[in-house]
């Protein structure tokens, strides 16, 4: 089989047990080259998310760059969501203390520096509120040509899950959603009509601690965690929102996905933070989102359990 080059990508994220997931399923394979990651405010205060981000570095073994990203979105007032993560905003499982410390750059520092030193377009994967990407477009233009696409999770197509109309990654900072997808940079978008799709039930979840490493053991305790929060208003299985979106770029052949052009609302009374997607072609503006719509949730579940196998040997 011919050798297929990995894709670099710059992880980015607010973790957060779903963040936490996606890390560890990028971080599983040789597909994907992770040249940085980086932390942004949103489940919890950037200080907490960055704390985070340091413990399951170490945890899966991770040896490069870590950059802490801005306080607070652009414009809005900073909000969080221990409601769902918990006051850590990764409540659960007792993690490693740190192994690995912030380098001294901010992200948006460290994202330009890792971008301009790759010799292929980078691929982003947000997996949190946008400010720092947005920050990234605005203070760098002249690095999106080598921004190959940003494959976020966030938004939803039909409805939001912090307000009716928005998704919490979206609302937390419309103007930098409003920037990124406005910016012309190739968009991959897992928003909740695929990742309320990925739901992990507790033979998944089972099937995942089964594997025994102290990797898979903390990925089936924080899916445990989230599992039962989103059993308790009703949900039938835990949505793991954020690993869609690296899914989607090794295994875009369990999706179905639909090129859509999409707007950020930023001044609606009820739908601020939506994003309106052109589904039928009712305006003349062109597809600026590749929108994910639907998942093969088994196969979703099953790349998991491949993924913390992957830690045997590590
Ligand atoms: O709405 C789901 C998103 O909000 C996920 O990224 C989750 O981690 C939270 O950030
Ligand atoms: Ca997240």
């Amino acid at each position: 089989m011919e050798n297929i080059k990995p894709i670099p990508v710059i992880l980015e994220g607010d973790p957060g047990h779903d963040d936490a997931i996606a890390w560890v399923l990028a971080n599983s394979t040789d597909r994907l080259k992770i040249l940085g990651v980086c932390t942004s405010a949103g489940n919890q205060t950037i200080e907490k998310t960055t704390y985070n981000a340091q413990r399951i570095l170490t945890l899966i073994g991770y040896k490069g760059p870590l950059a802490k990203g801005r306080t607070r979105p652009l414009i809005e007032e900073p909000m969080n969501a221990p409601s769902v993560h918990g006051e850590s905003g990764l409540d659960g499982p007792v993690l490693p203390e740190p192994e690995i410390e912030p380098v001294e750059e901010d992200s948006v520092v460290l994202m330009a520096r890792l971008i301009e030193e790759s010799e292929e377009p980078v691929t982003l994967v947000p997996t949190g509120p946008l400010t720092n990407i947005a920050a990234l477009l605005t203070e760098r233009p002249d690095l999106k040509p080598k921004i190959a696409r940003i494959s976020l999770m966030g938004g939803g197509l039909a409805s939001g899950n912090w307000t009716p109309a928005a998704e919490f990654n979206i609302l937390v900072d419309p103007e930098a959603a409003d920037v990124v997808f406005r910016s012309g940079v190739p968009i991959l978008m897992a928003g909740l009509d695929v990742t309320e799709k990925a739901l992990i039930f507790p033979e998944d979840f089972e099937r995942i601690r089964a594997v025994g490493n102290p990797v898979a053991k903390v990925v089936a305790e924080w899916l445990e965690f989230f599992y039962h929060f989103h059993r308790d208003i009703g949900y039938t299985g835990a949505p793991v929102h954020d690993p869609c979106a690296v899914a989607a770029l090794l295994h875009p052949e369990i999706m179905t996905m639909k090129d859509v052009h999409v707007d950020i609302e930023l001044t609606g009374k009820y739908c601020r933070g939506m994003t309106v997607a052109d589904m039928y072609g009712s305006t003349d503006k062109k597809p600026n989102v590749r929108a994910i719509l639907n998942i093969d949730r088994k196969a979703f579940a099953d790349l998991l359990v491949e993924a913390v196998k992957a830690y045997d040997e590590k």
